[in-house]
């Protein structure tokens, strides 16, 4: 049977009363802009897209001092152009900007945030591995028209809606609306994104993890013990052997475990510990959270619920475990009871 365009699906749920137009709009538009992106990355060296923004003399850095690639810039510009003027948004805040963006009073506003990381994994762009768009909506506190960074600032748990897209071998779109997670993969001829997997669910044990461990001499005592078990196998405390995969792209991890299991951690090292963690909660952790809850896996800090911390600020990091829900119980509990 042929599949379901994510047009018909948005209208099914409006339509079914899970969502309102405005919301449909929202991320039929979000859809969109991720679309451009995708061609804008498919053209690679042809459309003169990759390498630093700036100049060789002055390389651009975000508000993180990261440096900033041209496709970050692109893809933060198209994401702002595509959601400013059509009415669902009361403000935005991305990865790649000082501060929230309030949508200027030429446009007309609606009662949405809107939150994303253009280009996740940005570091991959220029050796043609995946990298991906991750997006977060909330509601505009009531009376509030001019949105600032504080009322941006709600737990991963006030979400109405979170998604991502992987620019990968193929373009998908991975979505919830707190009702389950499903994923569409976009059709190159038609131009849209077509659901190819309906209500996605994460084994819930796997023997499969994503760790950067070459920052294991940085990790806190608990994290050290937790991989040394995984990494001593079968004849070791877990009584199994684990393979590790890492693409270095968040997007392309979750996406694996959201396709076959797994568990993917970056936690607190010595490296990040003043800043709070690596990734971001507002744009990386909450969305992500979501998504994997909704597709039946756990998300933690390593110490308490994701979804749960009330976020301090807007550029905010936290320690991320997520995947299939057993091994982040297991993970988390080398945190919280060692013994
Ligand atoms: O934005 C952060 C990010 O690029 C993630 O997509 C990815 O999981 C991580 O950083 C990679 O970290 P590292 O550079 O330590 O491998």
């Amino acid at each position: 049977m042929k599949p379901i365009s994510l047009t018909r699906f948005l209208i099914e749920e409006q339509h079914a009363g899970h969502i309102n137009a405005d919301l449909r709009l929202l991320i039929e538009v979000v859809a969109r802009a991720c679309k451009t992106i995708s061609t804008a990355i498919g053209k690679g060296a042809l459309g003169g897209v990759l390498g630093e923004a700036g100049t060789a003399d002055s390389i651009q850095l975000n508000i993180q001092g990261e440096a900033q690639k041209k496709l970050d810039v692109l893809s933060n510009e198209i994401l702002l152009e595509a959601n400013e003027w059509g009415g669902h948004l009361a403000g935005l805040a991305s990865e790649e900007m000082d501060h929230a963006h309030p949508i200027p009073h030429a446009f007309p506003k609606g009662n949405y945030l809107l939150l994303f990381d253009p280009l996740d994994g940005s570091s991959n762009i220029d050796v043609n591995i995946s990298v991906g768009t991750i997006f977060s909506v909330l509601h505009c506190p009531d009376e509030v028209t001019e949105p600032h960074d504080e009322h941006f600032l709600q737990p991963g748990s006030a979400q109405v809606c979170a998604g991502y897209t992987t620019y990968g071998p193929s373009t998908m779109l991975v979505l919830t609306l707190g009702r389950g997670t499903h994923a569409f993969t976009l059709d190159r001829e038609q131009g849209s994104f077509m659901l190819t997997r309906r209500d996605l669910r994460i084994p819930e044990d796997t023997q499969e993890f994503a760790v950067n461990v070459s920052n294991q001499r940085h990790w806190e005592a608990p994290m050290q013990r937790y991989v040394a078990d995984l990494l001593a196998g079968k004849t070791g405390p877990r009584g199994k052997d684990f393979n590790m995969r890492w693409v270095a792209s968040m997007v392309a991890d979750v996406h694996r475990i959201l396709t076959r299991g797994g568990v993917f951690i970056y936690p607190l090292d010595a490296k990040c510990r003043d800043k709070g963690g690596r990734l971001r909660l507002m744009y990386e952790a909450n969305p992500m959270a979501f998504i994997v809850e909704q597709a039946g896996g756990g998300a933690s800090t390593g110490r308490g619920r994701l979804l749960d911390v009330e976020p301090r600020e807007l550029h905010q990091r936290i320690p991320v475990f997520l995947g299939s829900k057993n091994e982040v119980a297991v993970a988390v509990r080398y945190h919280t009871d060692p013994a």
